[in-house]
């Protein structure tokens, strides 16, 4: 099985528009194209999901269950709130690497702690975009 699922959460529709100077130019829909591309380059099939809310995120990593190979995950501001979110990620039990555009250990002090960093295998901050295609390629090479 070579199926991933890439989660953002909540804001993470507003790319482009949001706090630029943090996020960015580029909007939502570049970043979802540019996602697919390499997906069919890495020959991965991939699901792409946005929410807005916590629970909808929950369903949508239990629904992973058994029919994902990895999920990549950038919780935004969930990263540092959620258990709900950390346990659904333990209980389906998937390789699991979490994104952050910016480097969430360089900003303010609230966002330094990750619960999703205490499952995730691999952590990748701070490179904007190009984060996620290195965590596709970390996933491809551990499928291969
Ligand atoms: C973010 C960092 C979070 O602290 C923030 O709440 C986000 C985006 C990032 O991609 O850099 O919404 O996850």
């Amino acid at each position: 099985m070579n199926r991933i699922l890439v989660i953002n959460g909540p804001n993470l529709n507003m790319l482009g528009l949001r706090e630029p100077a943090i996020y960015g130019k580029r909007d939502y829909q570049s970043l979802v194209e540019m996602i697919s591309n390499h997906a069919e380059k890495l020959n991965l099939q991939v699901e792409i999901f946005q929410s807005n809310h916590e629970g909808e995120i929950v369903d949508r990593i239990q629904q992973a269950y058994n029919k994902t190979a990895g999920i990549i995950i950038n919780p935004a501001a969930y990263t540092h709130t959620s258990i709900a979110i950390l346990d659904a990620l333990k209980a389906v039990n998937l390789p699991t690497v979490e994104v952050h555009l910016s480097d969430i250990k360089d900003r303010e002090e609230f966002r330094h702690f990750s619960f999703v960093s205490l499952y995730a295998e691999k952590t990748i901050c701070g490179k904007g975009f190009d984060g996620y295609i290195e965590a596709m390629d970390y996933l491809s090479a551990k499928f291969a």
